[in-house]
């Protein structure tokens, strides 16, 4: 099982349809996935069609020690399964923040769901914060995947994005690794985005050996701007749904195959099973 969480604290960058359309590929590949929307703005959760209003229980519950995600996990298509977010996942920041065990909340409940639950992935989309909603979910995972638009503040914000995974693989997750970096919204052909690309290639070449960043990659698949990605949203559809012959779906269906490849490299395999 892999376990990875979507994140960049800079808003729009690309995270939750990444999130969701990786997430989509994945399971049109066979995999099962469970993808956690861990965003009050609940996009992932919309994107994909999913209900969560009412009283729709939702990842809210699960931080509140009221539901499993095993119990509020909703199927959107085949393999796919959502554990919904709303606006009131909100109150979390604050309800978390006197509790003891704040940091490991979710690590607890994906423990719990997997004990009982074959899955092959679980991917978590971040809100655009560094809180507590995102250092549970980077106490939880194993790997980070950071979307990044090419943009000439793109790198900025990056040395804290990186300080964090730092600190959170020394206290709380020492399994912790960024393994991917992948441009969004990418505009072919731009000066810019090949300059942003060799000032990464070279951040990454000049850390320290232990960082959890040392070994990421920038994943050569490259996100296109394509507008049949931002329409899909509006229709509760993955780009495979909904435009599966779009720039968008066949960009992301490289993305789904270069993680797919690295199941054999090194990364538990979705067929192996997890040392006890
Ligand atoms: N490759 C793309 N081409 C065109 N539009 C895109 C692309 N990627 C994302 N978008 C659109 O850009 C906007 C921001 O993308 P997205 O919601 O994935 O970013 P985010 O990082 O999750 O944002 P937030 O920080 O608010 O959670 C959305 O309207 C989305 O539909
Ligand atoms: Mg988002």
């Amino acid at each position: 099982m892999r376990t990875i969480v979507v994140m960049n604290q800079k808003g729009g960058v690309g995270k939750t349809t990444t999130s969701v359309n990786l997430a989509a590929g994945l399971a049109r590949q066979g995999r099962s996935v469970l993808l956690i929307d861990l965003d009050p703005q609940g996009h992932s959760t919309l994107h994909l069609g999913v209900e969560a209003m009412g009283h729709v229980p939702t990842i809210y519950d699960v931080f509140a020690g009221r539901k499993t995600l095993a119990e509020v996990r909703q199927l959107a298509v085949d393999k796919l399964w959502v554990a919904p977010a709303s606006l009131d996942l909100a109150a979390t920041e604050l309800e978390l923040v006197d509790a003891a065990d704040r940091e490991v909340v979710l690590r607890q409940s994906i423990e719990a769901f997997t004990a009982s639950q074959q899955i092959d992935y679980i991917l978590m989309d971040c809100p655009p914060s560094l809180g507590v909603l995102t250092i549970n979910a980077l106490t939880a995972a194993k790997e980070v995947f950071i979307p990044l638009q090419p943009h000439f503040l793109a790198l900025q914000g990056l040395s804290k994005l990186f300080e964090t995974t730092a600190l959170v693989k020394r206290r709380l997750n020492r399994d912790l690794r960024v393994t991917g970096i992948l441009l969004c919204l990418y505009e072919t052909g731009t000066r810019l985005a090949a300059d942003i690309t060799d000032d990464l290639l070279h951040f990454l070449e000049m850390s320290d050996a232990h960082a959890p960043w040392k070994q990421a990659k920038l994943f050569e698949s490259r996100i296109r701007r394509n507008i049949k990605l931002a329409e899909a949203p509006s229709f509760g559809q993955s780009i495979f749904d909904y435009a599966i012959k779009s720039s968008g779906a066949v960009d992301y269906a490289a993305l789904v195959e270069e993680v797919i490849a690295a199941e054999m490299g090194g990364q538990a395999s979705a067929t192996v099973p997890q040392a006890a």
